[in-house]
């Protein structure tokens, strides 16, 4: 059978405003969410935010002292995201990074992330072992990568594969979370405990 070479679907930029109505903090509140995991000085890569639902949260989390990295394929997404950080006074907390379909372009932070989220992005990626690569190679050793992926577009078993990419590169399954409407695993990057 032809290998099936079609892209995957990249969220259009204008869905983006979708992303952030207020109705889906009752599934997916990002202070509960990310709480558990992100602390004052951090530094923070987001994958794929978007507008930033999970960005502002994330930038208060991190704190002065802490840095949220924002990597995303298109600048309509990163410029909105910068304007709401703007206007949250937060800005000086984001390091937005202008990523393409081969490279995240985030070489310089090679372990020096403390906490990744990986939030609705991972099954829009063409190479996902290349992405979580990528995202192995800033974490610390022994950090984790919140992965999670809507119901409404991945099925458990696509997720399941997901997974398995992840740990063929590094990461290892910490626990399980339980969000609406998406399927959720806390990936530690092997090494340091
Ligand atoms: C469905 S949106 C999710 C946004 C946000 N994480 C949220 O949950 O509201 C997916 C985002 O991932 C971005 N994206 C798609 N492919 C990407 C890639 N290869 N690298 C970085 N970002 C990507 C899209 O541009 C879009 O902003």
């Amino acid at each position: 059978m032809a290998e099936d070479l079609r892209k995957p679907f990249v969220c259009p930029w204008w869905l983006g405003y979708f992303l952030l109505i207020p109705f889906r903090r009752l599934s997916q509140d990002p202070e509960k969410i990310l709480t558990p995991f992100v602390r004052e000085g951090m530094t923070v890569l987001e994958v794929g935010p978007g507008m930033g639902y999970f960005t502002l949260t994330l930038a208060r989390l991190v704190g002065t002292s802490g840095n949220v990295v924002c990597v995303d394929v298109q600048e309509k997404m990163l410029s909105a995201l910068l304007k709401r950080a703007k206007k949250a006074g937060l800005e000086q907390r984001i390091s937005a990074v202008m990523a393409d379909e081969d490279s995240l372009r985030i070489e310089g932070y090679a372990e020096r992330v403390d906490f990744a989220i990986a939030f609705a992005v991972v099954h829009e990626v063409t190479d996902q072992a290349r992405m979580f690569e990528q995202i192995s190679r800033c974490l610390k050793p022994g950090s984790m990568l919140l992965f999670s992926e809507p119901t409404g577009h991945v099925a458990p078993e696509e997720f399941r594969k997901s997974v398995e990419i992840a740990q063929s590169k590094g990461f290892e399954v910490a626990n399980t979370l339980h969000i609406k409407r998406s399927l959720t695993v806390l990936l530690r990057k092997r090494g340091r405990e």
